[in-house]
């Protein structure tokens, strides 16, 4: 009945818990490693209330090779999916080194002892930050790719390091460019909860939600949307991560392939008012909001076409906003304190 087994990193950074979720559920084995340096190690119970599945977990800094190294001696894996990341813009301008050497480290140990036991096949987290500077949308994968941050440009280097191993066909693998995750299983088990101020849009509208916070700051007041506020391509996390599932599959059924990069999104855009709004029917209860001044390196337009994941890997987005932030707001219920 086992499928495949998979390495993934850094689980329990959101999208890792529910694409783990997704993993099990198909009857796939899947061995953890996280250096639980920012989450917590209850998740794997949630991920057993869920699923009603082990997962085997090891705590690992893919920093430090020795230990990554116990875990591929001691396993075979098929594949691996490559969460592991410190992902905050501003800590990144802060700390561009700490960003590198994590960011980049990690991966050149996790790809080196990939390398060294004959595990040719990686799903590697993108982000649609590698398209930053775009003004025509929706985006498509063969734009031009730039990054304006130490985080956004590790993505982008990794990219770039996994299509030239493809290339030399030392590993073969496929960088899904997610676009706006909404992080929060419909069990309201596993979601997004910051441990600080929220700095994405719905975990801070569902702080205010939730009467956490007084109102929500609308950054930006000048883009030619319905209401002039921005818009992003929101994608609910469960979407996504059945998207790494299509993805292995097309990886292990395609040996002719070496490296794709495809996006993750829903081809629509929400105005940060609307989902303001949406989330007011849903919750029957009034938002306050202000508009402010745009946030330092935010782009008033972010969506994309996903037609290559529909045509590659038969992937397209199934949930809609609104039940993303339903889910959202059942999760923050659940997890008032
Ligand atoms: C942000 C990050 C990006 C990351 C992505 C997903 C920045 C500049 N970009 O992108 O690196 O990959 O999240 O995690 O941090 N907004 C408000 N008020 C708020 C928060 C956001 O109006 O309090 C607006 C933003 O201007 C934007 C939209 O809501 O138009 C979505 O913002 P956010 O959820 O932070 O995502 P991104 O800006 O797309």
């Amino acid at each position: 009945m086992i499928k495949m087994k998979l390495l993934v990193t850094g689980w329990l950074w959101y999208i890792g818990s529910h694409t783990v979720c997704e993993l099990l559920n198909s009857w796939n084995q899947v061995f953890v490693v996280d250096n639980l340096s920012n989450c917590s190690i209850d998740v794997k119970d949630k991920i057993f209330q869920i699923t009603w599945k082990q997962i085997d977990f090891q705590q690992v800094d893919l920093l430090n090779k020795i230990d990554l190294e116990k875990v591929f001696v001691w396993n075979q894996f098929d594949a691996v999916i490559h969460f592991a990341w410190l992902k905050s813009v501003w800590e990144s301008m802060q700390k561009p080194f700490l960003y590198y050497e994590n960011n980049l480290t990690w991966t050149l140990n996790l790809l080196d002892l990939m390398w060294k036991y004959w595990v040719k096949n990686m799903i590697f987290s993108s982000s649609a930050t590698v398209y930053t500077d775009q003004n025509t949308f929706p985006v498509k994968e063969d734009w031009f790719l730039w990054a304006i941050n130490p985080y956004w440009y590790s993505k982008l280097i990794v990219e770039q390091m996994l299509q030239w191993l493809a290339v030399t066909w030392a590993i073969r693998s496929i960088a899904l460019r997610y676009f706006n995750p909404i992080w929060a299983h419909s069990s309201g088990l596993i979601g997004e909860k910051p441990n600080w101020i929220p700095n994405n849009l719905l975990p801070y509208i569902m702080d205010v939600a939730a009467w956490k916070r007084e109102k929500i700051s609308v950054f930006g007041w000048d883009y030619e949307t319905v209401d002039w506020s921005w818009v992003r391509d929101y994608i609910h996390v469960v979407d996504l991560a059945k998207g790494h599932l299509d993805a292995l599959k097309f990886l292990i059924d395609n040996s002719q392939s070496s490296f794709e990069a495809i996006n993750l999104g829903t081809w629509n855009w929400t105005s940060v008012l609307q989902m303001i709004d949406y989330t007011s029917q849903i919750i029957w209860k009034k938002l306050n909001y202000e508009i402010v001044w745009r946030r330092a390196g935010d782009l008033p337009a972010v969506y994309c076409d996903p037609s290559k994941a529909k045509d590659l890997l038969w992937w397209s987005a199934e949930l809609s906003v609104k039940q993303a932030i339903q889910d959202s707001y059942n999760f923050t219920l659940k997890n008032l304190i």
